[in-house]
């Protein structure tokens, strides 16, 4: 995956992504959509996200462990799978670790394209641990994003951030509140991982026009925004049903209005209405942007050496015969 990137630039693989998965979901009624499978414990969450186009399915497993990270692991690493709907049968086991750093980002992307205000120019990055930077880059890559504000309540990790964004044509401002950081930024971005109903933005934080880009709030009891944030919001979704269960409108009544994201790129639903509004995405992360990435990456591997060939499934020449197989081989 680190090869596939560097050879087609990260910029570029941000970009592409961002149009793929808008293409994916401009053809939302296609896909096979449920809420994934979560295992809760004290410590974390793992998750399944499938999906289908009738055609491919694919699916992703992921944790999500805030205090992995003392212990010297990553709150989030993943992997997932490719298969042929027709057959049934896999076409690639792939990474997902920083295929899913990536397209969250670029799915961030997609979303501010057409709701941030057009002239958002500077975003503010709260939170800078593992998805920081893509985030960043993604939303330069693709809206023209030319300064990011940073703030982490650890510096080490505004530091870390700093440091790999440098010499990328940014901007890149080390703050030291999250007051400050948001400070001039028409996009605000918070990515922090911390089990609990979190308040990263107050009510008061939160100036007219803003674009609220929420990634961190993805689990039951986990969230990052007072809820007169949302009071006063136009709130998007990726997939209502399984927001609901894990989006920053956990803290909202069932009826609390929301809009499918999909219904906007599709003339649907309306998006931005006024330069005042505030728009906020609520991301939880869903199964079509993993299935948009991995189709992605499956189709940058032909004719490469991006790949190893697995030996995973067993293969007798007579396909009723598994037993004859297994017989021949003792
Ligand atoms: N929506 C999605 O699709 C999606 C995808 C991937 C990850 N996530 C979520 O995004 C979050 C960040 O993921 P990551 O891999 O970057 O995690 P990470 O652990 O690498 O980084 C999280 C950072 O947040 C900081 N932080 C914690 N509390 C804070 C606070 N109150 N104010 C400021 N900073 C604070 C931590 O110090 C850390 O540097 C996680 O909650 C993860 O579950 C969502």
């Amino acid at each position: 995956m680190m090869r596939l990137v560097h050879h087609h630039g990260i910029e570029q693989v941000l970009r592409d992504l961002t149009d793929e998965i808008e293409a994916d979901y401009r053809r939302w009624d296609l896909f096979e959509k449920a809420p994934r499978l979560a295992s809760h414990s004290n410590d974390g969450v793992i998750e399944l996200m499938p999906t289908s186009d009738g055609e491919v399915f694919s699916f992703k497993y992921v944790n999500g462990h805030p205090s992995n990270t003392a212990k010297g692991f990553q709150t989030v690493a993943a992997f997932g799978l490719l298969a042929r709907v027709d057959t049934g049968y896999p076409l690639m086991l792939s990474e997902m670790t920083l295929l899913t750093a990536l397209r969250t980002a670029a799915t961030s992307a997609m979303v501010a394209r057409h709701l941030a205000p057009k002239e958002a120019r500077t975003m503010a990055m709260i939170g800078n641990g593992a998805q920081a930077e893509f985030q960043a880059l993604a939303m330069k890559a693709v809206i023209g994003v030319r300064e990011v504000r940073l703030y982490d309540i650890d510096p080490a990790a505004t530091r870390k951030a700093a440091a790999n964004l440098r010499g990328r044509g940014l901007t890149v401002v080390s703050c030291e509140s999250a007051q400050t950081a948001i400070e001039g930024a028409q996009i605000i971005t918070t990515c922090t991982a911390d089990k609990a109903y979190a308040t990263i933005l107050t009510d008061n934080m939160v100036g007219a026009g803003i674009h609220i880009n929420a990634i961190g709030g993805d689990c039951p009891g986990k969230t990052e925004l007072h809820r007169d944030i949302l009071g006063r919001a136009a709130t998007f979704v990726e997939f209502e049903p399984q927001t609901r269960i894990e989006g920053e409108i956990q803290q909202m009544p069932a009826d609390y209005p929301v809009t499918e994201f999909w219904r906007v790129l599709r003339g649907e639903a309306p998006g931005r209405t006024d330069a005042r509004q505030i728009t906020l995405f609520d991301s939880v992360g869903f199964a079509i942007e993993d299935f948009s990435a991995l189709r992605y990456i499956h189709g940058k591997l032909h004719g490469s050496d991006f790949f190893h060939q697995l030996d995973m499934l067993a293969d007798p020449d007579d396909p009723r015969d598994l037993f004859g197989m297994l017989q021949r081989a003792a």
